[in-house]
């Protein structure tokens, strides 16, 4: 268990012997791990199925079945990198990068663009520093060799902070990890702008495609990323599944 009120089942599939499959000992394991998550104080029970959504589908069936619901769904989108538009926001806006104004300074752009987030998990974790602090250490971590200080980028109006963005480069292709933007200076074409700069900085750094993963719940973001001609991808679906006990 991860923390006192959530437990977690891993992995969702559990392992069973060929010889033994399909003869109700999956459903049997995944009982008794919640039995025990119970048991250890356990009042919920998250967890994550990640692939295609023939991988998926019937895993999220399975524990449906067994009383969880669907807590988010998500989906990766990409885009291929060989002609970015040249979109320019309603505002003239100055952007500055990590190099600039340290990474710790996206602790409060994150709160300030994700607490009314319709991206469920970005917005409870943008209710409480300690969390913002702990996921951005660990965005961090996880660019490890890869991060550059100038991929995270702030957007200023008049030296006013109004929206970020942060792109990680890897082997060939880039991730947009976040975007975001205060909620006074929506529609205004700066998520359009921050995530143009974000793909130019991962094109300029040799990546071809840029993938990105949104919460389906999160309409503004996904009309904002189809519009800059990022396609569902259909192999890259993420449920998140909760039961309460
Ligand atoms: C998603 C977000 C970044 C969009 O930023 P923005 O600066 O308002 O976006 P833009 O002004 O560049 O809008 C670009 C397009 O996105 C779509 N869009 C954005 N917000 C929308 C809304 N509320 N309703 C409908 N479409 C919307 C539109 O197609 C829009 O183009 P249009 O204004 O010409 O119609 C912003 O709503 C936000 O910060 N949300 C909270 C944080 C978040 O969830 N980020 C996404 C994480 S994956």
């Amino acid at each position: 268990m991860e923390d006192v009120e959530i437990g977690r089942i891993h992995p969702y599939r559990p392992c069973i012997l060929p010889a033994y499959r399909e003869k109700g000992f999956e459903v049997a394991l995944i009982k008794s791990s919640i039995e025990h998550l119970r048991k250890c104080g356990a009042k919920k029970v998250r967890f994550s199925i990640k692939g295609s959504i023939n991988e998926v589908m019937p895993y999220v069936d399975l524990y449906r079945n067994l009383g969880f619901y669907i807590w988010r769904e998500a989906q990766i989108m990409k885009r291929n990198l060989d002609d970015i538009p040249d979109l320019k926001p309603l505002i003239p806006l100055k952007l500055l990068t990590s190099r600039q104004i340290g990474v710790d300074a996206f602790v409060n752009f994150f709160i300030e663009c994700f607490k009314d987030s319709k991206d469920r998990d970005a917005s409870k974790i943008a209710s409480d520093v300690q969390k913002v602090k702990l996921f951005i250490r660990r965005l961090l971590e996880r660019e490890g060799e890869h991060h550059d200080p100038d991929c995270w980028m702030a957007a200023f109006a008049e030296e006013k902070f109004v929206g970020f963005a942060i792109a990680t480069c890897r082997e060939g292709y880039g991730l947009v990890a976040e975007v975001g933007v205060v909620p006074q200076f929506r529609r205004l074409g700066v998520g359009t702008f921050l995530t143009l700069k974000a793909l130019q900085r991962l094109k300029e750094r040799g990546a071809k495609e840029a993938f990105l993963g949104v919460d389906l719940q999160n309409m503004e973001a996904v009309l904002l990323y189809e519009k800059l001609g990022f396609k569902r991808n259909t192999s890259g679906f993420l449920y998140e599944l909760e039961m309460t006990l």
